[in-house]
């Protein structure tokens, strides 16, 4: 199959085709991900959470995200991978973040990077494209900045998200996710900019939709946000499935016949 490139992706909105993105952290998943037919996966740091199990994203550092970059470039053949800019890789200045996420694409082998911020991130945008890499902005709920939020608290502020996604296409982003906001929002940030809009709860209006691998799978019990729909529950299959093999490791029924060499 043909590599999504960031320019196809952008390039859909005026198609009106709508995006699939999910999160990805490991060949495996990635590989599982890719075959379904995603249209990009983001190496989240949200790992921080659903793999390393912090109760933030704020841990997460520069080399353990070109680390799983890594694996999960080896599992996709056709989806735009996104890997993000962990906390304080970019915030610092522009030369940090060109620097952080020249990183990912060099070693960690990314199709393009993603940031948390709007206005405020417009300068650190301007310079990551400047420099020949693909940017996806991330505004609404900027989870990087929670304990500056208060929380993970849906995000109403009109103004400061129409703001934000003015400055990050205006800056040269090529798509922007949109995270916690009423639909109603979400629906005016989609129609006020050319770029498209990857939401996560934000509304069906929204260019593309984007969710936690762990989360639309039932893999993940600690925090289930609204707009996690849970597409499988795999955390009770796996429990089901270990369950069988303690009994019958126990019971002596594994390994059977089929399972030894003679
Ligand atoms: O880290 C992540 O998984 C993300 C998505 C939820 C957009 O940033
Ligand atoms: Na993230």
């Amino acid at each position: 199959p043909k590599q999504i490139t960031a320019p196809e992706f952008r390039a859909a909105k005026a198609r009106g085709a709508k995006l699939a993105v999910v999160t990805a952290y490991d060949y495996t998943s990635a590989r599982l991900c890719d075959e379904a037919g995603v249209d990009c996966i983001l190496v989240g740091d949200s790992v921080g959470m659903v793999v390393q199990g912090h109760p933030t994203s704020l841990p997460v550092t520069l080399d353990e995200m070109i680390y799983h970059t890594r694996c999960v470039m080896r599992g996709v053949r056709r989806a735009l991978v996104v890997a993000d800019l962990p906390f304080l890789t970019y915030q610092v200045s522009p030369r940090q973040a060109v620097r952080s996420a020249g990183r990912l694409m060099k070693e960690g082998g990314a199709h393009a990077v993603k940031l948390e911020g709007g206005v405020r991130m417009r300068a650190a945008v301007r310079a990551c494209v400047d420099a020949g890499i693909p940017v996806m902005a991330h505004v609404g709920l900027t989870p990087q900045a929670v304990h500056q939020l208060g929380g993970f608290k849906v995000q109403r502020d009109a103004e400061q998200l129409l703001a934000d996604g003015a400055a990050v296409e205006a800056a040269g982003a090529f798509a922007v996710v949109v995270e916690s906001v009423p639909a109603e929002l979400g629906a005016k940030l989609t129609a006020a900019v050319t770029i498209p809009t990857i939401g996560i709860g934000a509304g069906a209006a929204c260019d593309g939709q984007v969710l936690v691998f762990h989360d639309m799978l039932g893999l993940f019990p600690d925090f289930k946000p609204k707009f996690a729909k849970r597409y499988a529950d795999l955390g009770g299959a796996v429990k089901t499935a270990v369950e069988s093999y303690c009994r019958e490791v126990r019971d002596g029924s594994f390994p059977a016949a089929e399972h030894t060499f003679r």
